[in-house]
Formats: structure tokens, sequence, C-alpha cells
């Protein structure tokens, strides 16, 4: 795999110019990186927030690779065989897709998902050009593999000795089905890293709760379901078969509610809120933010 210091800033100002949208910011030459839906710090973190192991010599799956920085980087940590597997944001014309996604957020219409829109072309596979164009520039190995990892078979994938799950779980109808087919692709003491929107409910952080999401109400994104607490994505690996499951990042702080509602939580932890019935003033709202897990098969 080339260098990012190794491309020439042409090729990719030219790969730039030919693709304006992505969902990844990517570093394609000095200097010059891709408009993500995030800047490139963020990814940078959230690269760091996985821990991963060393990574020379390891085989990887990256499920729902989207423009692929995550398999690039692992590329570039030495990985030997990296595949990049997806299928939603690979088979619509996402630049156009990501124009109605704004329009709905600005009008508060409903936005169909990539599937049933008019942006839909799997037999062209749009979506997977951005990601096409930085893997020639950067002479990448890795393998894309387009398919719904719900419903396609397996078995001809083999297992990995690092699975990246990121940004994926949420997205699933069946959470726990998917952290089953998770398990099944991960080699025998191997890892699978898991990254999804979650949230907590103050006082209740104990208990395993998902909250749903029959609409656009997460993102404004139809195709969002589920996000777990850090208890019920712990528990949800360990009932799709993980041994070890260990959850990376800290819960966030209660306080972020303002005092007043940490105050009401605190209260109706204590036997005091019974005999006051201050039950009631106690803050159920749940806090969002993201997830990560390490899980050993
Ligand atoms: C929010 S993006 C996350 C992209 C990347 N993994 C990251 O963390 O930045 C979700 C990705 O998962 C893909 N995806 C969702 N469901 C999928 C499925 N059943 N099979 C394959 N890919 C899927 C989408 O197409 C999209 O590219």
């Amino acid at each position: 795999m080339r260098a990012v210091k190794d491309v020439p800033r042409e090729d990719a100002q030219a790969v730039l110019q030919a693709y304006p949208t992505w969902y990844h910011s990517i570093e394609l030459a000095p200097d010059v990186v891709t408009s993500g839906i995030a800047p490139l710090e963020h990814w940078e973190a959230s690269l760091r927030s996985l821990q991963l192991p060393d990574m020379h010599g390891k085989s990887v799956l990256d499920i729902g690779a989207s423009d692929g920085f995550f398999s690039f980087a692992v590329e570039r940590m030495g990985a030997a065989r990296v595949v990049a597997l997806d299928y939603y944001a690979w088979s619509a014309d996402m630049a156009e897709y990501a124009k109605d996604w704004r329009e709905s957020k600005r009008t508060g219409l409903p936005l169909p998902s990539p599937q049933e829109s008019r942006h839909w072309r799997p037999d062209e596979l749009p979506g997977r050009r951005p990601f096409d164009a930085a893997r020639e520039l950067f002479a990448s190995k890795v393998e894309p593999v387009v398919g719904d990892f719900m419903t396609m078979d397996l078995t001809p994938l083999g297992r990995f000795d690092v699975v990246l799950f990121l940004g994926v779980l949420y997205h699933m109808q069946d959470p726990l089905a998917a952290l089953r087919r998770v398990a099944s692709v991960t080699a025998p003491h191997g890892l699978a890293v898991i990254e999804t929107e979650a949230m907590e409910i103050a006082g209740l952080e104990d208990r395993s709760f998902c909250e749903f999401f029959p609409g656009m109400e997460l993102n404004n994104d139809p195709t969002n379901w589920w996000a777990p607490n850090a208890t019920a994505l712990a528990g949800l690996c360990s009932a799709a078969g993980f041994r070890e499951v260990t959850i990376l990042t800290k819960r966030p702080e209660p306080r972020r509610q303002g005092r007043a509602k940490a105050l009401g939580s605190w209260l109706a932890k204590t036997s005091i809120a019974s005999k006051l019935g201050v039950g009631a003033i106690a803050d159920h709202s749940p806090l969002r933010y993201r997830a990560y897990a390490h899980a050993r098969v």
C-alpha cells in the first residue's frame, strides 16, 4: 500500500473533484482530505478509541466499510488481509441521497431509506465509487465484498482475527441476530470491535435497556432502530456467543443533564424518594453517546 506522502497531489485533487461528497474524511495525499460528515480528527479519534491490538499479519473484516477509512487504516497498520464489506451505502447514489436527507431535515418531511429511494442503483454501485477511487490512489489491496451482512451466506467469507462492526449495530432491525452473525465470522480467540450509538438512563445503568426508534428520531435517519445502554450492549454480545466482553467507553456523566435533573435521579435512588413520593421527578430521558466494546469468541 502506498503511503499518503507518496500519492501525487494532482491525482488526489482529481478524485476530490470527481467525488465531492464522502461519508469519511480521508487524507488522500498530504493536506488533500475528503469532505466527510465529520473532520479528519473525528475519525482519527474514533480509530484510537477502537484500542486495536498489533495488526501485523492479522486478517480483518470491516462490516459496513462505507468509504473505507477504517479498512485503509488497518491495512496501513500492517494487516495481512482486509475485506471491506458493504451493501446499502454502496448500492445507492449517496451524494444525491445526502441532498434529500438535508432537505428532509430542513422541512421535516419523511425520507425513504436508501433502498426505497430514487437513488437506489445496486447494479451500478454508485456509492462505492469514492471507496474505489481511494483504493486505487493508495494502491490498496483491501478486498471489497458487496453483500447484505444479514442475509448473505457468510461461509465463503471465512473467519477473521479482527472484525470491525462500527456504526452498524444501531442500523440492525434484529441486533442480537446481527451480533450472532458477527460472532460467526470472528476466528477462535479473535476480536470483534463494536462501536454503536448508545444511551444511558441515569439511575438505571445496571439494567439492560435499548431505546427503540420507530421513525426518524435518531439523526433523521429511517434506518436507525436501536440504541442499547452499556449493560444491554454487553448482554447482547454475551447472548450472541461472545465469551469475553469489555465495554471500553465511560458512561456519560449524569451532570450533563443539569443539576436539578441529576438531583432528581439521585433522589430517586434513595429511600427518601419513596417516602417523599419523589420518584416521579427522576429524569428518565436517555443520554446518548457512542459506545465502544471488545468482544472475544
Ligand atoms: C453509519 S455507516 C458506518 C460506516 C463505518 N463503518 C464507520 O463506522 O464509519 C453504516 C454502514 O453500514 C452499512 N450497512 C448497514 N447495514 C448493512 C448490512 N446489512 N450489510 C452490509 N452493510 C450494511 C451501510 O451501508 C453503511 O455504509
